[in-house]
């Protein structure tokens, strides 16, 4: 292993390396997978399709969920396409009437459909949409999303949701980040706060605190691209590991200490970021300069 994989190791959490555990868990199975389009959503889906399980593929991009839908068909698998926007409610409850009026019940759903905004406060000001969009999917969308369907799981007496979240959730709010960290936030603890009354009828849940992934979300800002991250099917083979082992909660090891520091060290950290964000630029897509790229330039291959 060269000196980026092995950062890589250490910086992220490992995934599931068990083929034979992955295809028994998914065998049968239908997975409802939000954002299947792009990034690790469609790696995950993909991965899921070729072990086994029926994968209900969600997102607005129809056509990639198609193409998607066919690839894993062409493989064997079972998928089908669903475009749906999560930002709105009519689209929401009727994803949930469709998918209940095709399949009947949901095993598992992974929370994975994402917005990610990294834009100064100055930029925000007549941009109040940058909020209501990154809600509507980060947060609002996945809860219409499981009200609909969690009374079908709690009924029957299993399911699993696998919550895609973020690192970001769990330290010291950055600037620029304010309206992603609050969003998946937002998520997360409503999640934990319902955990133990869907536990309690057989629902387990699964939070994945991730680190940098090379995806389109990612690309637009520039440190990201020297970051040490996983590739989407690397992180997809976090996912999994999740779907086979059920843990509570998967999070890379130096998150501990850094929640640990950032709530000790509150005002020398607030202070090193102001002093960070004065040296700082926003990105062009940011900015509204450039669109942000289709894909990651490392999202592919390399380390
Ligand atoms: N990339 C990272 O470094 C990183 C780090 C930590 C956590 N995460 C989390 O990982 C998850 C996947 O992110 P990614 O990096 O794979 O991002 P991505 O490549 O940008 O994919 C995001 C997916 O979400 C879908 N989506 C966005 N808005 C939607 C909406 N309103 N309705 C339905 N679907 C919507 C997109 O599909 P359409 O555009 O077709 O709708 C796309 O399939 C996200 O939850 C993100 O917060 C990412």
């Amino acid at each position: 292993m060269n000196a980026a994989g092995l950062i890589k190791r250490l910086v992220h959490p490992s995934g599931l390396d068990d083929d034979g555990a992955l295809r028994a868990a998914a065998h049968a199975k239908i997975v409802l997978v939000t954002g299947a389009s792009y990034g690790l959503g469609e790696a995950t889906a993909r991965k899921l399709g070729a072990a086994g399980a029926t994968v209900l593929l969600v997102a607005r991009t129809t056509d990639r969920l198609e193409a998607l839908a066919s690839e894993i068909a062409s493989h064997g698998g079972k998928a089908q396409a669903y475009a749906a926007n999560l930002g709105d409610e009519t689209a929401v409850d009727e994803l949930v009437r469709r998918i209940l009026a095709d399949h009947g019940r949901v095993d598992t759903v992974i929370n994975n459909a994402g917005k990610s905004i990294r834009r100064s406060l100055h930029l925000q000001y007549d941009r109040f949409h940058d909020f209501t969009r990154s809600l509507g999917v980060n947060y609002l969308g996945p809860v219409r999303l499981l009200l609909g369907l969690l009374p079908h799981m709690r009924a029957r007496g299993n399911g699993h949701i696998i919550n895609v979240s973020t690192v970001g959730v769990r330290i010291v709010p950055g600037p620029r980040w304010g309206v992603y960290q609050s969003s998946k936030g937002a998520f997360d603890i409503w999640l934990r706060s319902v955990t133990p009354e869907i536990q309690a009828d057989g629902i387990a849940v699964s939070t994945i605190y991730m680190g940098l992934i090379y995806t389109r979300m990612s690309a637009p800002t520039p440190i990201m691209r020297v970051l040490p991250g996983l590739h989407p099917d690397e992180a997809a083979d976090v996912v999994a590991r999740a779907l086979v082992r059920r843990p509570r909660e998967i999070t890379p090891w130096w998150v501990w200490p850094a929640e640990f520091g950032s709530l000790i060290a509150r005002g020398p950290l607030s202070q090193g970021l102001a002093f960070l964000h004065r040296r700082s630029h926003d990105s062009e897509s940011a900015l509204g300069i450039q669109a942000p790229p289709a894909d990651h330039p490392r999202a592919r291959g390399g380390t």
